[in-house]
């Protein structure tokens, strides 16, 4: 199968797989799950679940294994969307071209959304938890949830760095590591946890560490250059925000040229990351070029 076709198949299982967990009833906070529903079913890549399982099927097949993780990622995913958007942070008006959860609600229910799917990530995790009797399953279940808590710890403080530095002068390795707690700790605790519930060895993990390491602060200075020249049709997202705010990024940085020569040898270091790995990372790898290349 071709990638194309094969990340378009991973989007479709997603999306079937979230669904399953959206509430429809007529509760009293109804609206509120309308809202989580708004967010959800947007229409995003669905890159970190994909990360996960596509690690995943490097070592194992039975990748249904990883579903609960999968769809309290891309909760989580959205909880930092919704929350990233609101006017304390980046104040944005559009994404996935359709109002922010906050313009399209309001600025409590957003905020009480982004909680509910966070709280509705680690529930779905606590459940598949109790259910595991194997222990060695367990074992390495509980180890993929300590990956997860500590990269969205690191998430936290990424959004309030880059929040506290809008504006200001700050070094280059402050910027590195705006993007690399923002964006990056969480792609990386993706194709970690992957690895970690295949069971692979340190040796094997380290090598995924460092792959993921670089797409993920690929993937930021990609949304960088987005931000900068990118399509707002195609990206769904307001182009020029970044510069409005005064955010510190690779453009504010290194400028259009620079930044996309640094993309450009970050991605190629990934993609060396996984030379051991053969035919078998093949997804893997053109996820690194689609990252790069990518327009939305
Ligand atoms: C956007 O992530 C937020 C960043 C970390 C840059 P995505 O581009 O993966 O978001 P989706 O695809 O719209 O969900
Ligand atoms: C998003 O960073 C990072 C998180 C949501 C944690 P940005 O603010 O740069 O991403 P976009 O461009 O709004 O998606
Ligand atoms: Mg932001
Ligand atoms: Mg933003």
């Amino acid at each position: 199968m071709n990638f194309k076709n094969e990340l378009k198949e991973y989007q479709e299982i997603i999306e079937t797989e979230l669904k399953k967990y959206i509430e429809k009833n007529e509760s009293p906070e109804k609206i509120l799950n309308q809202s989580v529903e708004y967010s959800l079913l947007a229409g995003g890549k669905r890159l970190r679940p994909i990360l996960v399982i596509a690690t995943y099927r490097i070592f194992k097949n039975d990748f249904e294994k990883c579903f609960p993780y999968a769809v309290a990622i891309e909760m989580i995913h959205n909880f930092s969307l919704i929350h990233d958007d609101l006017p304390a942070i980046d104040n944005d008006d559009i994404r996935h071209g359709k109002p922010t959860n906050h313009k399209k609600f309001n600025e409590y229910t957003a905020i009480l959304a982004g909680d509910s799917m966070l709280n509705n990530a680690y529930l779905i995790i606590s459940k598949d938890l109790i259910s595991t009797t194997n222990n060695n399953e367990r074992n390495q279940k509980i180890k993929a949830f300590n990956e997860l808590t500590i990269a969205i710890d690191r998430v936290i403080a990424g959004e309030y760095v880059d929040t506290e530095s809008e504006g200001k002068n700050i070094s280059k390795e402050k910027l590195k590591y705006i993007h690399e707690n923002k964006t990056g700790a969480f792609l990386r605790a993706c194709v970690r946890i992957g690895a970690i519930l295949a069971d692979v060895t340190d040796n094997d993990l380290n090598k995924l560490t460092s792959y993921a390491e670089k797409i993920g602060l690929a993937f930021q200075i990609k949304d960088d250059i987005l931000s900068e020249e990118g399509d707002e049709k195609v990206t769904g997202k307001p182009v020029g925000n970044d510069k409005n705010k005064k955010k510190c990024t690779y453009i504010s940085e290194y400028g259009l040229s620079k930044s996309k020569e640094i993309l450009e040898n970050t991605i190629e270091e990934a993609v060396e990351s996984l030379k051991d790995f053969g035919e078998k990372a093949e997804f893997l790898r053109e996820l690194a070029f689609y990252i790069k290349n990518r327009n939305k």
